[in-house]
């Protein structure tokens, strides 16, 4: 076996009890309960002895339902097959608690916390993870606090609040998030959750560009031609209306999974991998974005939502036929849009992100595509297609560079071929989901992979443009696409328009 070199190893994790705000909704039946038991697996033990997970909802349901509920949910969505031994196991740790909306909700929580922490002897520190609508999150602090949850940040045992994107509606609500949380909360109490940042391709990204010498070279303006990022899905809305219909694609997924991806792609080595150090590099890259301008909106950003369609060979409705949403909703569904990086290393190379629900397949990737070589020897008659560096974030986790190479043979034939790492082959094993990651990184009190408040500034900041602009002028068109298409027409246009073409993921 070859040489691993370890970096830096994941903290020791202290034994605490987790509350998740929200147990029985949909973040925490698809990701948390199935992401917890993964942790708690046989053979993976991650999760320190003693420690508890407290559901905390609105919702009446006895210990034994929710328990019931979260074997479905793992039955469901876990990465890892039910072992019975194992679950036993886990299931003796979970506990429900309901009333959260009432006046004495949270401190019966507090009593309930006292009560497991007695039992089992655990220290009192806490996880609480806030599974809520972003409008609920002031509140919750607030209540957390008046209740005597929130220990001092010196404390010899912790208090931590987790919250998920998106953090607010917009601009204006994620600055009033922010500064609600930080009343309450010490900065490095708070984390802020984009699970991309948990993807092990995501990560890799900092280890591909700054472990290598080759990369580095070529990554700037005068060897890249233009960058791509695609985050594609193949669902649907599902049960989500709720939220989705006062979200849409923009906020969903632009304002922070897609900006986090071009964040990473994009900065500068950053001056240590300490998070504060990361998070600089990261929000330069927001702070070079070309702003936006009224006519830039419409040029540069194209919007639209499903219609019916078919994938797999199945028809699927639109999303005007979607459980919960309004007859008239304009609530987009895809967004491509055009960005430039205005800095040293990035002038003049377009940044095109795309991301939509109801395409082909479930499939996300960054293209970094190079320039062509000059017009003379091989390429002099034929335009033969660019270098290409295709990171793979899921499925297929991985990378390739697509280079020309001579067919064998008389003829002087030339065609592209794959340098292909696959981490499923090369590592042999399934990577940790995201929220595995990230829930051990929270117990550990590790800040990496969590979003800075300034990121969530900044990136707010590039979008309300559009937003506004959507707003304001109603006339710019919310197109149409099939169901099981890469989207709507006008997004190929969009990039045509610069002579170039999405790449499929
Ligand atoms: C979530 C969005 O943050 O990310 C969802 O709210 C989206 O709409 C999901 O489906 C995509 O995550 P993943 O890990 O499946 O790519």
């Amino acid at each position: 076996m070859s040489q691993i070199w370890t970096i830096a190893e994941t903290h020791p994790v202290p034994p605490c009890t987790i509350v998740i705000f929200g147990a029985s909704g949909d973040l925490a039946t698809r990701k948390l309960l199935p992401a917890l038991y993964n942790l708690e697996h046989c053979g993976s033990n991650a999760i320190p002895p003693k420690s508890a997970i407290l559901g905390f909802a609105r919702r009446d349901m006895s210990v034994e339902s929710f328990r019931t509920k979260a074997r479905e949910a793992a039955e469901r969505y876990s990465r890892l097959k039910i072992d019975e031994q194992c679950w036993r196991r886990f299931a003796q740790n979970l506990d429900y608690l309901s009333g959260m909306d009432r006046p004495d909700g949270f401190a019966r929580l507090k009593a309930r916390l006292e009560e497991t922490e007695r039992a089992r002897g655990l220290p009192p520190n806490r996880v609480f993870y806030l599974a809520i609508p972003p409008e609920a999150i002031a509140e919750t602090v607030e209540r957390l606090d008046s209740a005597g949850l929130i220990a001092e940040p010196q404390a010899p045992y912790f208090s931590r609040v987790v919250v998920e994107k998106p953090i607010g509606h917009d601009l204006h609500s994620a600055l009033h998030i922010i500064s609600a949380m930080r009343k309450h909360f010490d900065e490095n109490q708070i984390f802020r959750i984009d699970h991309y940042l948990g993807k092990e391709t995501v990560q890799n990204m900092m280890v591909l560009r700054f472990a290598n010498s080759i990369f580095e070279d070529f990554w700037n303006n005068r060897r890249v031609d233009h960058v791509q990022i695609t985050v594609s899905e193949e669902e649907g809305l599902g049960t989500r209306a709720m939220y989705y219909e006062g979200a849409g694609a923009l906020r969903d997924m632009v304002q922070n999974h897609m900006l986090q991806v071009l964040a990473l792609t994009g900065m500068e080595p950053p001056v240590s991998l300490a998070s504060d150090a990361v998070a600089d590099a990261k929000v330069n890259v927001i702070r070079s974005l070309r702003p936006l301008g009224p006519e830039d909106v419409r040029a540069h950003v194209v919007r639209g939502q499903y219609g019916a369609g078919a994938l797999d060979g199945k028809q699927v409705p639109g999303y005007l036929q979607e459980e919960g949403v309004r007859d008239n909703s304009r609530t987009e569904t895809f967004v491509a849009l055009k960005t430039m990086v205005d800095n040293w290393r990035w002038a003049g190379v377009p940044f095109y992100l795309r991301t939509g629900k109801r395409l082909p397949r479930r499939a996300s990737a960054i293209f970094v595509q190079f320039k062509r070589v000059p017009e003379i020897l091989f390429n002099r008659r034929v335009a033969l297609p660019p270098d290409m560096l295709a990171i793979r974030i899921q499925p297929d986790e991985g990378f390739s560079l697509e280079v020309l190479a001579k067919r064998p043979g008389l003829d002087l034939s030339i065609q592209p071929v794959r340098m292909d790492l696959h981490y499923a082959a090369e590592f042999n094993g399934q990577s940790p989901d995201a929220y595995e990651r990230l829930l051990l990184d929270v117990m550990a009190g590790d800040h990496t992979l969590f979003l800075g408040s300034r990121f969530v500034q900044r990136s707010w900041e590039y979008v309300q443009a559009i937003l506004d602009r959507w707003q304001e002028d109603p006339s710019i068109p919310l197109e149409t696409y099939p169901a099981g298409s890469w989207g709507p027409k006008a997004a190929d246009e969009l990039i045509r328009a610069d002579g170039r073409e999405w790449i499929q993921p």
